[in-house]
């Protein structure tokens, strides 16, 4: 008894010392200097889940959480566009029951979560190859979409189905059907003719990007776009990723010196 209300006595200190740490690093960033497209990929539930002696699924869930309070957060910072890798052109190779959990978990969220997002102004924008996705999953990204097709806040790129190989092929289909319909010439094609085709059109390309859970390497996510992004990569595993995390990527990119090939 006693034992349980010295506990309950520490955990609310600790949460109270972890709260004074996260509006110390909060009030420590330059909010002139924030990156404007931040791109994440979300990786790590399995790996959580499995340490926890959870199903990869239970993982998946907790993840969800995460994206809830990042979103959150990057709106309130006012950050312009976030992206978020979800599901991967490759992630078709995972066990169907796994496919089909993430399939769900996609619907699951945008009922919950579209009333809120909206409220905050956040402007739904799926990017990938989503005829290929099963109609409920269609349904949703298209709903998310439509629905907040006028909101003026946080632009959320939902990469589902999303390959950066891929979205490079159907812009080269795209520049091959224009210079055979005759509205691009051949001799037109420069890197602009490239960018205003890929599903990111008309966005500046990620400042910076993170991936959690440790792994070194991109998983084909924006391969065009992330040619001079900074990168942080974060221990932390994407369910356990949250304000705290964020805010020290931020940091962290603050520090950087990004020369884009010139001199300091
Ligand atoms: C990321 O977590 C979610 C998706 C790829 C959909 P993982 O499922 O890849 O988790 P790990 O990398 O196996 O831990
Ligand atoms: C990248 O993670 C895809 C998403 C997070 C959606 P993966 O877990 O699929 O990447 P690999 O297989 O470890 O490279
Ligand atoms: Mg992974």
């Amino acid at each position: 008894m006693f034992k349980q209300f010295f506990g309950f006595l520490r955990k609310k200190n600790n949460d109270k010392i972890k709260g004074a740490e996260v509006d110390r690093l909060t009030n420590e960033v330059d909010r002139k200097k924030l990156p404007r497209h931040i791109a994440i990929i979300m990786d790590g539930n399995g790996r959580w889940a499995l340490r926890r002696g959870m199903s990869r699924s239970f993982g998946h869930r907790a993840g969800v959480e995460s994206l809830r309070d990042i979103v959150k957060v990057c709106s309130e910072l006012e950050v312009q566009i976030l992206t978020v890798y979800a599901f991967s052109t490759e992630n078709w190779k995972r066990p169907r029951e796994e496919v089909n959990i993430l399939m769900d978990l996609l619907v699951e969220y945008f009922n919950r979560e579209i009333e809120e997002l909206d409220e905050n102004r956040v402007r739904v924008n799926p990017i990938g190859r989503l005829q290929e996705l099963p109609p409920a999953a269609i349904r949703a990204l298209k709903m998310a979409a439509e629905r907040t097709c006028s909101n003026d806040g946080l632009i959320l790129n939902v990469a589902f189905n999303y390959g950066g190989r891929q979205e490079l092929v159907d812009t080269v289909r795209s520049v091959v059907a224009d210079v055979l319909n005759g509205t691009l010439s051949a001799a037109d094609i420069e890197e602009q003719a490239i960018s205003e085709r890929l599903y990111t059109a008309g966005q500046p390309d990620p400042d910076l990007l993170i991936r959690p859970a440790g792994d070194l390497r991109l998983s084909n996510f924006l391969l065009w776009q992330l040619a001079y992004t900074e990168f942080c990569i974060s221990p932390v595993m994407w369910p356990d990723f949250r304000r705290i995390d964020l805010i020290k990527a931020i940091l962290d990119f603050q520090r950087r010196e990004r020369r884009f090939g010139g001199l300091k």
